[in-house]
């Protein structure tokens, strides 16, 4: 580690020069109540939050932004708040992705133009932790992410209800006729429970679980739940040890490495992670300059089997039972020699060194490798004529009649087309139809919204169907289950296959082989496609033109192509 003498801190490019604008910086940091004793040769630590009134889901950011700072003032920095934008995944319209970038860019920004020397990244709801890490992972300061942690477990009527999944269910038996008001009502009230992330193995939970992974948390941080009081010490731990990483110089680029991408992979895989997790590792690591592709985690994923319990792919627990039984560190010594334990972590420790004494205390919520939940990774990657460049699946959380499957398209080309028809009782459809819905990925949502899991046609519902297999070039909720292929690249806004699907085109399934394909010959296509006129673009101005004329596909990240940390030339740091 350097000693305070030795080393020179970024943040005294703004306070130590004898000149006149420097004269402004000691002199404003005055007027905030410092003393040169506070900020002269400290590390000054930035705590951006993505704190709102309106996340649900970060409501007890306020109070652990205080123990933060209690950590970093113990250990001799200075802490200082600075919000970030709060995308939230309840409220955010259109879709809370259209925003990821822009946080990332703000994040990138913020840090970049202050007199920052390291930060603590407070997220949690989906899109905040890759936006956080992305624009962190640019700007190249020492960080640690530090998770928001899962709300306690949903309860009504004795019954135990999981964020997203449990009102997926009911809300299904409450189209059916199968509960009354009261009881939906009664749901609505017991699901969200406290502060904190969605409580199952959604986008939340496995990015969260994935920057632990990743080595960006403190080790096991993501596990612990909103409440606890565990994740008050974690906050304070996170503020103590984020000032020893500015002295010694520990920078994202030495944590976010080859070994640690394959390492976080490889554990969502196991975690049964949302489809989501694909998108924004793939943007992280790209941010950091390495390759990560869907092949990639297509062939992980096949050789890694699902052994955490946890809702929506397990059946019956939450992440408090994940806590409970372990956490992440329990799950990655079960795994450990799959993993590469050198990768180094935030700590300053190796991975093997924080897996010393992990252990798992339930064995039916953190399954040993010879009794897995799936005997394969949480997620498939399918080629075909359909998805050129793509498209995800999640066999664990579908009916396994839909693995090999051949059946007529019924397609939408929009969000409200498709509303209107499936409540219609006439509507013509069978359990053998695919359901499809286009115009939905990034540049057509837009946004790319969860609207993948297509809702069962009420006249199915009523004959007791739940599953089915639905394609469309939308992402969905990690909470979300059944037989969806999702993320169709390229989408059908930009011209993508998708877009030439016809109803009543037979489409085929064959997970086993990885394909998804339309049974309709290259004449046919290639006179669709010559037919095919390109929609209006969905924004004219604003932060949607920049985000229409820079988004890229799901395959690379959905990142903006500018954003890229290898696009033109390094930035730097301010000069004046
Ligand atoms: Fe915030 Fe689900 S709504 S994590
Ligand atoms: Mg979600």
């Amino acid at each position: 580690m350097a000693s305070k003498s030795e080393k020179k801190l970024r943040s005294a490019r703004w306070f130590a020069p004898d000149d006149l604008r420097s004269f402004g910086h000691r002199s404003r940091m005055m007027q905030l109540g410092f003393s040169e004793a506070d900020f002269g040769n400290k590390p000054v630590i930035g705590i951006l939050s993505t704190w709102s009134d309106l996340n649900s889901c970060h409501s007890h950011f306020p109070d652990r932004v205080e123990h933060v700072k209690r950590g970093v003032f113990q250990a001799g920095g200075l802490a200082v708040e600075m919000p970030a934008l709060s995308v939230d995944e309840s409220f955010t319209k259109p879709t809370s992705m259209l925003y990821r970038n822009l946080l990332a860019i703000e994040t990138e920004e913020v840090i970049r133009s202050h007199p920052l020397d390291g930060v603590v990244l407070m997220g949690g709801c989906d899109k905040t932790t890759p936006g956080l890490v992305m624009g962190a992972v640019s700007a190249g300061v020492p960080m640690i992410y530090l998770p928001a942690g899962a709300m306690l477990r949903g309860n009504y009527a004795g019954q135990i209800l999981g964020s997203g999944s449990d009102a997926w269910k009911y809300w299904d038996e409450r189209r059916a006729g199968n509960i009354t008001n009261e009881q939906w009502q009664g749901v609505e009230g017991g699901i969200a429970r406290s502060a904190g992330t969605c409580m199952t193995m959604g986008t939340a939970s496995t990015m969260m679980s994935i920057a632990d992974a990743l080595g960006l948390t403190l080790p096991g941080a993501s596990s612990i739940p909103a409440v606890d009081s565990g994740h008050q010490r974690m906050s304070a731990d996170c503020g103590r040890r984020i000032v020893d990483m500015v002295w010694e110089d520990l920078t994202p680029n030495k944590v976010l490495t080859d070994a640690s991408v394959r390492n976080a992979a490889i554990v969502a895989m196991a975690l049964g992670c949302s489809t989501n997790a694909v998108v924004h590792l793939i943007a992280m690591a790209r941010r950091a300059g390495l390759a990560l592709t869907l092949d990639d985690l297509d062939a992980l994923g096949r050789v890694t089997p699902l052994i955490a319990n946890v809702r929506p792919s397990g059946k019956d627990y939450l992440m408090e039972d994940f806590y409970y039984a372990g956490g992440l560190l329990a799950l990655m010594k079960q795994i450990e020699d799959r993993l590469d334990t050198s990768a180094l972590t935030v700590s300053g420790k190796s991975l093997g060194e924080t897996l010393v004494g992990a252990k798992v205390f339930n064995d039916d919520v953190i399954r040993p490798l010879s009794n897995p939940v799936y005997h394969e990774g949480s997620l498939a990657v399918l080629h075909g004529n359909l998805c050129p460049d793509g498209a995800v699946i999640k066999p664990a959380a579908c009916d396994p009649r839909y693995y090999k499957h051949e059946g007529p398209a019924l397609v939408f080309d929009s969000y409200p087309e498709m509303k209107k028809a499936i409540d219609d009782e006439n509507l013509q459809v069978t359990p053998d139809h695919v359901l499809v819905l286009r115009n939905a990925g990034p540049q057509g949502g837009p946004g790319f919204p969860e609207w993948g899991m297509l809702p069962i046609p009420k006249a199915l519902i009523k004959q007791g169907h739940r599953d089915m297999l639905r394609i469309s070039d939308a992402r969905m909720s990690g909470t979300s289950y059944g037989a969806c292929v999702l993320h169709v690249s390229p989408e059908s806004y930009v011209g993508g296959p998708l877009a030439l699907l016809k109803t009543g085109d037979i489409v085929r399934l064959d997970l086993e082989n990885r394909h998804l394909d339309m049974l309709v010959d290259e004449a046919e296509l290639a006179r669709r496609r010559a037919a095919w006129t390109p929609p209006q673009p969905r924004f004219e101005r604003g932060w949607g033109w920049m985000y229409i004329n820079h988004i890229t596909q799901a395959d690379k990240g959905c990142d903006f192509d500018f954003l890229q940390t290898d696009f033109g030339r390094p930035v730097g740091e301010p000069d004046i």
